[in-house]
């Protein structure tokens, strides 16, 4: 706990079971240098490689560079017989090829590493901005002790939607103490972090992470959207975040 208001509020929480996780097949596809099964002509056209890859844009949520066309991303090499198809730049680096990364003080670890696959499908998803899985999903599988998986040995972290990470490139990260259900005791013990918001209202949106943080980045520490509390200060007037929802606890 660090803050001080621990308030006599009856706390009712609905308990809301979170959709089901859907794990899109995530495989290491570059392991073997990018060796294609099928042998392809240099100049394969985007029809040539949906007509074998015919679900890759298929989902809900398209990325638009898909448009134009495979090879805006994907090179193909043949050498010997053996056709290659390999990415036109690191992983790391391609999609920064065209998004830029943001200039904030706080950027969130993942994203500061280009890592930006580990969340995003860089073809198409069935989830707002083509990531794997629903937005809260995606912060519970990297944050939410039950949902990740540590294997100690291999110095690796798989998420539930099936890509890994080296501890390398999860440095810095850390669980929160959620309860059971994964909706409750943060920030503070016995808050929701989803389902209604009962502070404001049927009327209100559901809390989620996004409600208090960004995904990405942010000027404020923990890469929350707005000025912090002050946990030294009970009747702190620019709590801006906590006033959003509570400004009856604050007078
Ligand atoms: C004749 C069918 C066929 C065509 C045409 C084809 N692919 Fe593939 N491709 C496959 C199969 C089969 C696999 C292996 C299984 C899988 O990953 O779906 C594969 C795998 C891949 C992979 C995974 C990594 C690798 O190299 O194994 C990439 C990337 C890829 N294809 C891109 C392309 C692109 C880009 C084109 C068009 C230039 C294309 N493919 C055309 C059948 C095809
Ligand atoms: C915006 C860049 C981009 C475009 C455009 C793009 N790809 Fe990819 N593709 C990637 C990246 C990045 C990966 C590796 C993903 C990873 O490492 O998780 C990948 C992986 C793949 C794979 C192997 C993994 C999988 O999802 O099955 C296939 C197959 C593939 N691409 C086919 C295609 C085809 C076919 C097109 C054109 C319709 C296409 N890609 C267009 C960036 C792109
Ligand atoms: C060739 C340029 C290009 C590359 C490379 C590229 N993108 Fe995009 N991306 C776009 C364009 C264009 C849009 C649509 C305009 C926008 O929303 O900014 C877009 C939109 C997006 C969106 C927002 C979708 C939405 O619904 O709001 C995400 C997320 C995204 N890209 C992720 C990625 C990721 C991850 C990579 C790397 C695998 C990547 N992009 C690489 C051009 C690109
Ligand atoms: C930790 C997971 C995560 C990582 C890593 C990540 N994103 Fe995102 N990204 C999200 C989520 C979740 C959203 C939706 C945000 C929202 O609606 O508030 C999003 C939204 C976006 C959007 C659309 C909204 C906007 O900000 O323009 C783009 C474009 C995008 N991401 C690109 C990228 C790129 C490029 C990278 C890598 C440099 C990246 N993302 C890394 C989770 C991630
Ligand atoms: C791939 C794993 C991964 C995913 C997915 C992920 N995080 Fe993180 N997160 C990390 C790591 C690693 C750190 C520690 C490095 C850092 O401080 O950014 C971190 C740090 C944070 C921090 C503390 C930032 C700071 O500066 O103290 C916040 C807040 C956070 N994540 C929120 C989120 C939210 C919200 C989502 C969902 C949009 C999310 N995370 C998804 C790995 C992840
Ligand atoms: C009601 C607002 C609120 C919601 C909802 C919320 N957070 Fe936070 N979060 C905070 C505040 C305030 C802090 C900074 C105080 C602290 O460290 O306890 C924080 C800190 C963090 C940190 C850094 C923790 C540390 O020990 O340094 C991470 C990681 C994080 N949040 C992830 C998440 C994720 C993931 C979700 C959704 C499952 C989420 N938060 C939902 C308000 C919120
Ligand atoms: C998006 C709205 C929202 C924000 C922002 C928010 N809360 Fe809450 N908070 C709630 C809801 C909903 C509850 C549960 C029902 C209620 O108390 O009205 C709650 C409950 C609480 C409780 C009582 C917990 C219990 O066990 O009964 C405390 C203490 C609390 N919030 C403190 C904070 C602090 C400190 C912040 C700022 C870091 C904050 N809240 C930000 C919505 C919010």
């Amino acid at each position: 706990m660090r803050y001080g208001c621990r308030c006599c509020l009856i706390l009712l929480i609905a308990v809301f079971i979170g959709s089901p996780l859907r794990s899109p097949a995530q495989v290491d596809v570059w392991s073997n240098g990018g060796v294609h099964p099928v042998t392809l002509k240099a100049d394969a056209d985007t029809a040539t490689c949906t007509g074998c890859h015919s679900d890759i844009a298929k989902k809900k949520y398209v990325h638009t560079a898909i448009e134009t066309g495979c090879k805006t991303c994907h090179q193909i090499q043949n050498e010997k017989g053996v056709t290659r198809v390999t990415l036109v730049a690191p992983v790391t680096q391609l999609c920064l090829t065209c998004h830029s990364l943001a200039t904030n003080k706080v950027l969130h670890g993942p994203y500061k590493n280009g890592d930006c696959v580990v969340c995003h499908s860089p073809h198409s998803s069935d989830f707002r901005q083509h990531t794997w899985v629903a937005h809260q999903d995606i912060c519970l599988g990297c944050h939410a002790r039950a949902r990740l998986k540590v294997n100690k040995k291999k110095k690796i972290v798989t998420t539930p939607w099936g890509v890994t990470l080296t501890f390398a490139q999860m440095t810095g990260w850390m669980f929160l103490n959620l309860d059971k259900t994964l909706t409750k005791n943060h920030p503070v013990e016995g808050h929701p972090i989803s389902g209604p918001n009962t502070a404001l209202g049927p009327k209100s949106p559901s809390i989620t992470c996004m409600t208090c943080h960004n995904t990405h980045a942010s000027n404020y520490t923990d890469m929350l959207i707005k000025t912090p509390p002050d946990p030294s200060q009970f009747l702190c007037m620019t709590c801006g975040l906590c006033l959003d929802c509570h400004s009856h606890l604050f007078p």
